[in-house]
């Protein structure tokens, strides 16, 4: 793990992989979806290893999880610290100074110059089930307003709000009722019918909402919350217009709707700000986050308005959440993300989408780049005129860049989606456009 870039040493997977393999298909859930066979045994900032010492450039992030790196030294003293200290307590019934001391420092961080609190859950899905469970609570209206493509989790709370594919719903129904989904601003592709550009001042996305849902299957009093991705994630790494989510933050106000954000997947830097609500000029009333948040420990967070969190004892609450070792590692996390990674997450993000800059020219199959720091994603598709998606080729494309060393993943139909650790450096980033740059152009043979 000396050198900082891969090197492959035996055909993939190896010798020992193979084992592995062998015992996790006999015997761990079916419904786990790998696109290639990487074993992962140990990780050191952008790389790792397998278990047949091959490495790796985690172009994955463990699913933008690993935001400071693969085992930050940093942040792996603190763990150790910790668990030395006190491995648990639950917060559910007993106070710990490391609880209150990472509620102070998300209620400073995120959005919003007004008092919040804090809850603690294990998960992004737990973020978001406290989140529609606050709204619901404090309007005490029952409906929510959701957006297709969306991920928000898959216990059946968050299933109800994800639309992303439908396999994640397929005979789990009936699901929560009085969930609406509308059309997420998706300028690439705009369910509304605009061409791209259009969005840029008038989003009819937003106008469906109005004046189509209130109008009629979703009266506006009913309405608890609007939850949305303010970047989506896994439905395809989209941008929307600013307009968009700006039009969202009127409605919301205007009918006394909760605005939610799930900043699970482009929180914590990964856009080269601390949320990606920053680059919109948007607060919303309920701020949830995981992922990247404790650099690989499971943490959950939502963050809402002090007054929003009208519960009582028992109202909710979670044995783990906010477990002492990984509130230790989300401050840590938060501190380094703070000193260093955010300001590179934003000036890689402008490295590589430099690189990028030509490859709708250049490749006939790549149908558009965009993205946010270091949230981007390549969309293939089968030829440009037409914009049909290619899942085949993002497929080929995602499992020839592991045989050249370098992990990625896909999202929505057919993106190619980048979120490396935000402690990428130039070396890497040319190392990942090189292989993918190769790797399309053989797809388009
Ligand atoms: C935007 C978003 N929300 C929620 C979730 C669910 O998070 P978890 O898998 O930690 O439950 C995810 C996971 O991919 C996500 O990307």
């Amino acid at each position: 793990m000396q050198k900082k870039l891969p090197q492959i040493r035996t055909p993939l997977p190896g010798p020992e992989a193979q084992k592995i393999l062998a015992l996790d298909h006999q015997y761990v859930s079916p419904s786990y979806a790998r696109d290639y066979p990487f074993v992962a045994k140990r990780g050191a900032g952008m790389l790792v290893e397998d278990v047949d010492g091959n490495t790796f450039l985690d172009f994955s992030a463990g699913i933008a999880v690993v935001s400071t790196g693969h085992c930050h030294p940093d942040v792996v003293r603190a763990i150790q610290r910790q668990a030395e200290t006190l491995l648990h307590m639950s917060g559910t019934d007993f106070y710990y100074p490391l609880l209150a001391e990472l509620a102070q420092k998300m209620a400073e961080i995120t959005p919003g110059d007004f008092p919040k609190r804090v809850y603690f859950g294990n998960s992004g899905t737990e973020a978001i089930e406290a989140a529609v469970k606050i709204a619901r609570h404090y309007t005490r209206r029952h409906r929510i307003i959701a957006f297709l493509r969306g991920f928000h989790g898959r216990t059946l709370g968050a299933l109800s709000l994800t639309a992303s594919k439908a396999v994640q719903r397929q005979r789990f129904g009936p699901l929560l009722p009085g969930v609406t989904h509308a059309p997420y601003a998706y300028p690439y592709r705009c369910p509304m019918g605009c061409k791209p550009g259009e969005c840029a001042n008038h989003c009819t996305c937003a106008d469906y909402i109005e004046k189509t849902l209130f109008k009629t299957i979703t009266p506006p009093e009913d309405v608890a919350a609007v939850v949305i991705e303010p970047v989506l994630g896994e439905g395809g790494y989209v941008v929307p217009p600013a307009v968009f989510l700006q039009r969202l933050r009127e409605i919301t106000q205007k009918h006394g709707i909760l605005l939610i954000f799930d900043e699970v997947q482009c929180g914590m830097g990964r856009t080269g700000k601390m949320w990606a609500a920053e680059h919109f000029g948007v607060v919303p009333d309920i701020l949830c986050t995981a992922k990247g948040i404790a650099s690989g420990m499971p943490l959950g967070i939502t963050v809402a308005r002090a007054g929003l969190m009208d519960w009582g004892p028992g109202a909710h609450a979670s044995t783990f959440g906010g477990n002492p070792v990984a509130c230790a590692a989300a401050l840590e996390t938060i501190r380094l993300l703070q000193e260093k990674y955010i300001s590179n997450a934003a000036e890689m993000g402008r490295y590589l989408m430099d690189r990028l800059a030509d490859w709708t020219s250049k490749h006939p199959k790549v149908g558009e780049v965009r993205g946010l720091g270091l949230m981007i994603g390549i969309e293939l598709v089968k030829d440009q005129a037409t914009r049909e998606p290619n899942p085949e080729g993002r497929a080929q494309v995602i499992r020839r860049a592991y045989e050249n060393g370098l992990l990625a993943l896909g999202c929505g139909e057919s993106t190619v989606r980048l979120m490396p650790p935000l402690v990428l450096e130039k070396e890497h980033a040319d190392f990942a456009m090189d292989v993918l740059d190769r790797c399309v152009t053989e797809i388009e043979k």
